[in-house]
């Protein structure tokens, strides 16, 4: 897809494919609108008096002006006095799904000149609305979905002062929209083919395109080095290797300067190990790496966006399958830290892979580190598949979390996680145990981690309500891309 911005007084109603025009209640018409009602005739102003032309907000009207003229469409933006950013979002989408519908290759749209105080935030969305519309995961279907027809988009603004802004917001916004695709197409893989080496591999031909990008894997050999017992004994029945991936990236001009460090969990299949999930709904636990496909597609844009700051991406992958080999219910393992966990239940895991890559990161010295994994089942308990969940151990940390997930529209939601519930990790036979019952999960698990992030500022997010869809849309979100992706554009 071509975007592009132009002045709306250059527009010849002739050379366009299609027109979009927007309209709102309560205020003017744009003048885009008028000059099509002049060269129209009035029909405009006649349809829109009738009633034949909807105003409210999302609805849509398909207009020929004459057989050889193009095509208009007309948006309906509702009140102009309640047209805010989200409302904007509701209307891209409804205009959106009817070109497609229509098949559309080429549109030019007065969308800038709405209300140029939001211009900017509508540039930086409408790639992002327009690539999840058109997305698509047909790698293994035999018949392949039919390409999308719009193919250039030419956003029309009328003021001239904020052009610059909505220019940088537009080219933010087509990186973010890719960065949430690659992430897409990395968690949609299945697991006979997505697993850990295949995370490996998708980083290191990242490192290939980027030279700003440093990519070292570390394999079980490695990992035994350090002592990653956690990490391995999860992967231990699995015939697939346990590889974690590191993505360093240097954007700030002083090279030492601390980086600001991203774990995803990248269980790239979770069968819940000896205590195995009910096979109801089990395929779905392919997007149990969805945290890793996340930090994946985070490092994808910070390269592209060439941030000034340092950047650490860790996937940690693994897979968890019941074995002869396979770790049990009742061992007890010795972490990097040296922090003993008795196993409760093997189906626990995400928080013992992540529980060794937390510690792995700390030479690095970061500034923060966040973690994202599709952590507990309570977590959709708790929060739908609306809101990521934040915890961390640093309160200014999770509110610029919470912040930027709502610049980005990817929303979040902080939850406590205060000493009472770390009681609920103690071990008999140990020093904390791996599951902690039904109750507070999405926290004990967060308790959990909080025992291995003591040396630096951490977040962390459970995603496992927001990564991925299930039944007749079954396939991932790309979430939190965005939002991950605003949190690093706001400490520059
Ligand atoms: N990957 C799952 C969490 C999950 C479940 C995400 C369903 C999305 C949908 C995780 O590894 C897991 O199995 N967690 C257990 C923890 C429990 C055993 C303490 C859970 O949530 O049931
Ligand atoms: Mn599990
Ligand atoms: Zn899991």
């Amino acid at each position: 897809m071509k975007y592009s911005i132009k002045n709306s007084s250059l527009i010849t109603l002739q050379k366009e494919e299609c027109l979009v025009v927007t309209v709102q209640l309560g205020k003017k018409q744009t003048s885009l609108i008028k000059d099509i009602d002049e060269s129209t005739k009035g029909m405009i102003s006649q349809l829109l008096k009738s009633g034949d032309i909807n105003c409210e907000l999302g609805k849509t009207t398909f207009l020929y002006a004459s057989p050889n003229s193009p095509k208009i469409l007309v948006v309906g933006c509702g009140q102009a006095k309640n047209f805010d950013i989200n409302a904007a979002k509701k209307m891209i989408q409804a205009a959106t799904k009817e070109l497609i519908t229509k098949q559309v290759k080429n549109i030019s749209w007065d969308i800038l000149t709405l209300n140029p105080a939001i211009s900017g935030e509508i540039a930086k969305q409408l790639p992002q609305i327009t690539s999840e519309l058109t997305y698509s995961f047909d790698q293994f279907k035999s018949t392949k979905s039919e390409k999308p027809s719009l193919q250039k988009v030419t956003l029309l603004y009328s003021d001239k002062k904020t052009i610059k802004h909505v220019e940088s917001q537009l080219s933010q916004g087509q990186i973010i929209a890719n960065a949430i695709v690659s992430t897409k197409n990395i968690a949609n893989m299945p697991s006979n083919i997505g697993n850990a080496k295949y995370l490996a591999e998708q980083g290191k031909s990242l490192g290939k395109q980027h030279s700003s990008l440093k990519v070292t894997c570390l394999g079980e050999k490695e990992l035994a080095k350090l002592n990653m017992n956690a990490y391995l004994a999860v992967g231990r029945g699995s015939a697939n290797e346990s590889i974690m991936t590191v993505i360093e990236y240097h954007g700030a001009k002083d090279k030492k300067a601390k980086p600001y460090v991203l774990v995803g969990k990248g269980l790239t299949f979770d069968s819940g190990g000896i205590s195995i999930k009910p096979s109801a709904g089990m395929d779905e636990m392919k997007y149990d790496m969805c945290g890793a496909a996340t930090v994946f597609g985070v490092m994808q844009a910070v390269a592209e966006l060439k941030l000034p700051i340092n950047v650490v991406g860790v996937m940690a992958g693994c897979e968890n399958m019941p074995d002869g080999n396979s770790y049990r219910p009742g061992d007890i393992l010795t972490t990097m830290s040296g922090t003993t966990v008795e196993i409760i239940n093997t189906d626990a895991e995400g928080r013992l892979v992540l529980c060794d890559a937390l510690t792995y990161v700390e030479r690095f010295q970061p500034k923060t580190v966040i973690d994202i994994a599709t952590l507990t089942g309570a977590c959709i308990i708790a929060l739908g598949h609306h809101y990521t969940g934040v915890m961390g151990n640093n309160a200014e940390l999770t509110e610029q979390l919470v912040k930027s997930s709502n610049q980005a529209g990817d929303k979040a939601w902080s939850l406590p996680i205060d000493s009472d519930f770390q009681e609920q990790i103690k071990s008999t036979c140990a020093d904390i145990v791996n599951a902690a019952g039904r109750d507070g999960g999405t926290i004990t698990a967060a308790c959990f981690l909080s025992r291995f992030t003591e040396k630096y500022q951490w977040a962390h997010l459970d995603i496992a309500g927001t990564a991925w869809k299930s039944g007749a849309n079954k396939g991932a979100t790309g979430r939190p891309v965005a939002m991950l992706i605003q949190y690093l554009l706001n400490q520059k």
